[in-house]
């Protein structure tokens, strides 16, 4: 168990599967994301001194790919799309709605880890703008106080 709660312990069948991969960066920050559900720091130091692979290195390569997120996320995502035509059918309208109802602010989560707000630019459906995804599921031409029924549905 390290400082901060999180048993690295978890993390040693992870480097034993990759050990004889080359370069296998990316499994295993995978499978250690998989873990936790984020990359703490610990986790990282953890890696780093078990693989030899450096920190720097690590980071690099998790800041690189959006796949891997840094902090920790909450139960459900919610994407809202500000591209262009999303921006002017109301996305910013969205985004207030969403931070103003579940307590949080767009790029984080509330302080129980339920939701995360995440702000994406064009999902390539603009005839459908604004666009949200709860969990990945698309609500097209939405609006702030259908999309956060959207949201309310999930939990049930
Ligand atoms: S701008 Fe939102 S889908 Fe294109």
């Amino acid at each position: 168990m390290s400082d901060n709660g999180i048993d690295v312990g978890l993390i040693k069948p992870i480097l034993e599967e990759f050990r004889d991969q080359k370069g296998a960066v990316i499994p295993i920050l995978q499978h250690t994301q998989e873990l936790y559900g984020y990359l703490p720091e610990d986790a990282m130091q953890e890696i780093s001194k078990r693989s030899g692979i450096s920190i720097s290195q690590l980071y690099g390569v998790a800041t690189f790919y959006s796949q891997f997120n840094l902090e920790p996320r909450g139960k459900h995502i919610i994407q809202v799309c500000d591209g262009t035509a999303c921006h002017v059918k109301g996305a910013p309208k969205l985004v207030a709605a969403v931070e103003d109802e579940f307590n949080l602010k767009a790029g984080g989560s509330d302080p129980e880890f339920e939701y995360t707000l995440e702000i994406v630019y064009c999902l390539g459906s603009c005839g459908l703008a604004p666009i949200a995804l709860v969990d990945g599921q698309v609500y097209g031409n939405t609006t702030a106080d259908s999309l956060v029924e959207n949201i309310k549905e999930v939990e049930k």
